[in-house]
């Protein structure tokens, strides 16, 4: 039986490309997405996956969302935490607002995501559970302390809830990307993009199906003993 995989932002950009790459495999999907309904249904005409819309910064939002997604395709058992949103200042100008939508809906949404699948897990003692994080949660990056910390903070969830899944069979891994060409790398400053574009040793931005390989591996049945780990896909830019 084809495993269930929920990809939340899975409607869009490198979500998208994950949402793909798993039914490609084989993998029933669900892509989760949280406000644009036209995307959504185009995403679904074009790709025959079915989107579910839910905002994954409010656990009741998450618990009943899977409940939706395992009436429709059974058991969820594997959980892509792709969703991720950016507002972007400098500590001067960025407001308290900017700061709880980051961490609600990017560290946030992964904790309620795991919260409302893991007993699940538990109980058939199978999981994957890839969480997206980021360079610049890694690294930092200038004008980002919202994004950064929500990312970093992704990165340690990763590795202390990969310990809970263990010796449950329930792997908890995180993939790094760098910048890849979505809309939301687009929608840095162009003068400011160059300079970083210029940074990166592979000379380009990444692509979102270069980042949908790292999932593919990372949920894979003979992959139950890579858990806690960090895959970085950044085109050489941070080693890490
Ligand atoms: N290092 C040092 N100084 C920098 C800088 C940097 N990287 N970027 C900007 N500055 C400086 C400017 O030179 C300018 O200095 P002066 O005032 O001395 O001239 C000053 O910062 C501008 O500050 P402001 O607050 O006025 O800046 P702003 O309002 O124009 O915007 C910003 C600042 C929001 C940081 C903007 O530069 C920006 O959007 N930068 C890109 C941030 C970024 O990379 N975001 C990633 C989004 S994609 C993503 O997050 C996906 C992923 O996971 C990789």
């Amino acid at each position: 039986m084809a495993r269930v995989a929920v990809v939340t932002g899975g409607t869009r950009g490198i979500g998208e490309a994950i949402s793909v790459a798993l039914k490609d495999a084989g993998y029933k999907v669900a892509a989760n997405y949280a406000g644009n309904d036209e995307r959504a249904r185009a995403f679904t005409d074009k790709t025959g996956i079915a989107a579910f819309k839910w905002d994954v910064s409010s656990l009741d939002d998450c618990v009943a969302g899977m409940a939706k997604v395992e009436a429709a395709l059974g058991p969820v058992e594997i959980i892509v935490n792709n969703a991720g949103i950016t507002r972007d200042a400098t500590m001067k100008k960025m407001n308290r607002n900017a700061w709880d939508e980051v961490l609600d809906t990017n560290l946030g949404g992964c904790f309620n995501m795991c919260k409302a699948g893991w007993d699940g897990m538990l109980n058939r003692s199978f999981g994957r559970i890839v969480n997206i994080g980021s360079i610049n949660g890694q690294a930092g990056q200038y004008g980002q302390v919202n994004y950064a910390a929500a990312k970093s903070g992704i990165h340690g969830f990763t590795k202390a809830l990969s310990q809970e899944g263990a010796a449950k069979g329930i792997t908890v891994n995180a993939i790094a990307p760098g910048y890849i060409d979505t809309d939301m790398v687009a929608a840095v400053p162009a003068d400011v993009l160059e300079k970083i574009v210029a940074r990166i040793p592979v000379k380009r931005l990444g692509h979102a199906h270069e980042i949908a390989r790292g999932v593919l591996f990372l949920v894979a049945e003979d992959a139950g003993f890579i858990t806690g780990s960090t895959i970085s896909i950044n085109g050489g830019q941070h080693m890490y």
